[in-house]
């Protein structure tokens, strides 16, 4: 009897499932779920029907910038980063596939005391963070759109995994330019100054910012002039979760001040 299986559906009808062919391997591009600055992001099954996305870049985006990103999902391939399957170029677009890795953090509500999934999302956003650090790296757009987590199917929070890895940087690499990105909060270094360094304190900065606004249960969104007068740490400092007390030197006004991603996770934990 002929198999009936399944392999891909699209469930929400807007656009036609893409086939492409790789290496002999066939993958079924679904809809779109995510978009940015360089890329589109889609639902994919390859023929085994394990789900996994496509990130695609723009066509006219420059090739570096793709296979930058699938250099560095291989070099820090470990439990903290979205697992990388292959990237290449199709029709002049660089695709890179990875495993699906669940809907951003920032989409979730939660139930219970934003304390616990903030310091369950802790351990896996700083263990990442440490592992860039301390091979002399940068993530460089740690956001809440950046840190995705899949839910399981008892409603728990499951595995989280930090993602888009293009402006990863060598901290040291003076020939490569600044990270051609909007950051997104910019800690009061960033205001001062027009030049932007690459520093690990930017990401304990924003990394601080995610988890605060994860126990507080709601978005944050400090203007320029709040960071400056350096609020988010006063608030930290102020507030009654003793959780985002802690959270306070990692948002220190001198990056200096600020804790290392070990420092900061054996003061949470
Ligand atoms: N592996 C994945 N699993 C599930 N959703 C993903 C995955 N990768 C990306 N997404 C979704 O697509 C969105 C955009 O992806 P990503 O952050 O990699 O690209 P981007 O922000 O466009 O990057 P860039 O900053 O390079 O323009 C994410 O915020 C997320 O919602
Ligand atoms: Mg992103």
């Amino acid at each position: 009897m002929r198999s009936k299986k399944v392999i891909a559906e699209d469930m929400n009808r807007l656009a036609p499932i893409r086939q492409i062919e790789i290496s002999g391997v066939r993958y079924y591009i679904g809809h779109q779920i995510g978009r940015g600055a360089f890329s589109r992001v889609h639902l994919v099954k390859d023929e085994a029907g394990r789900s996994l996305v496509a990130k695609i870049y723009s066509p006219g985006s420059d090739p570096v910038i793709w296979k930058h990103e699938a250099k560095m999902l291989r070099k820090f391939a470990s439990p903290w980063i979205v697992p990388f399957h292959i990237g290449f170029e199709y029709q002049n677009q660089g695709y890179l596939l990875m495993d699906h890795a669940g809907a951003p953090i920032s989409r979730y509500v939660f139930s219970i005391d934003g304390k616990k999934i903030a310091k369950h999302v802790a351990r896996y956003l700083l263990a990442a963070l440490h592992l860039f650090h301390s091979n002399g790296y940068v993530h460089n757009d740690v956001n809440p759109q950046n840190v995705l987590a899949k839910m399981s199917s008892d409603h728990t929070l499951g595995e989280v995994r930090l993602i888009d890895l293009a402006f990863l940087r060598a901290a040291k690499d003076a020939t490569l330019r600044p990270a051609p990105v909007a950051l997104w909060m910019p800690p009061p270094e960033c205001l001062e100054s027009s030049s932007r360094e690459i520093t690990s304190a930017i990401d304990i900065y924003h990394a601080a910012l995610v988890l605060m606004q994860i126990a507080l249960g709601k978005a944050l969104n400090y203007e320029p002039s709040e960071i400056g007068a350096n609020k988010p740490a006063l608030e930290a400092s102020l507030s009654s979760n003793n959780f985002i007390n802690k959270l306070s030197p990692a948002l220190s006004r001198d990056p200096r001040d600020r804790p290392t991603a070990a420092e900061l996770w054996r003061h949470l934990s």
